[in-house]
């Protein structure tokens, strides 16, 4: 769950309520974001993660970084869209072949790193546009995915 300063204590107990155990927060630095006068720069999202049940540390899963680097995306289609390197690389927390579940998918980031790079995933959103935009995405993916291998 990516989240910014103000809704962060609301979403750590919304997460918790639900039943998943709360592991942690990383950071997404986004390098840049608009200056505030007498303010800190917010330039920083928090990564809220958890897990539905245990998560023993002898998984096949090695140290990641706490904090992540990258710009935003230059050709969005939603407009909270996260960059697909960072989703790839956030998504390694669970084990290979692990099932991910984004529960505010948006243009389907999440789902379309863990399908290209062997995880099972599932997205939930709300619009009924970004739904399509995420589905499409995902699917139009894996086509030339398929098509790739076919060559
Ligand atoms: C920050 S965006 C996610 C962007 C996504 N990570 C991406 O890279 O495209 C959050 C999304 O959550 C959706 N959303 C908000 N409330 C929701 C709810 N209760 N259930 C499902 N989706 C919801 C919004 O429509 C929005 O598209």
């Amino acid at each position: 769950l990516f989240i910014d300063w103000r809704q962060y204590p609301s979403i750590t107990d919304a997460l918790q309520w639900a039943g998943w155990i709360w592991r942690g927060t990383a950071v997404w630095d986004k390098g840049n974001s608009r200056p505030q006068k007498g303010r800190f720069r917010q330039q920083a999202e928090y990564i809220v993660w958890g897990s539905n049940g245990p998560m023993p540390i002898n998984r096949p899963v090695s140290c990641l970084p706490g904090v992540f680097r990258y710009g935003n995306p230059q050709n969005r289609i939603h407009v909270t869209e996260k960059p697909l390197q960072l989703m790839k690389d956030v998504i390694q927390i669970c084990e290979p072949g692990g099932l991910i579940l984004d529960p505010f998918a948006g243009a389907g980031t999440t789902v379309l790193a863990a399908v290209v790079t062997g995880y099972r995933a599932v997205g939930i959103e709300v619009t009924d546009a970004y739904y399509k935009l995420g589905s499409d995405r995902v699917k139009i993916a894996l086509e030339a995915e398929q098509k790739e291998d076919e060559k």
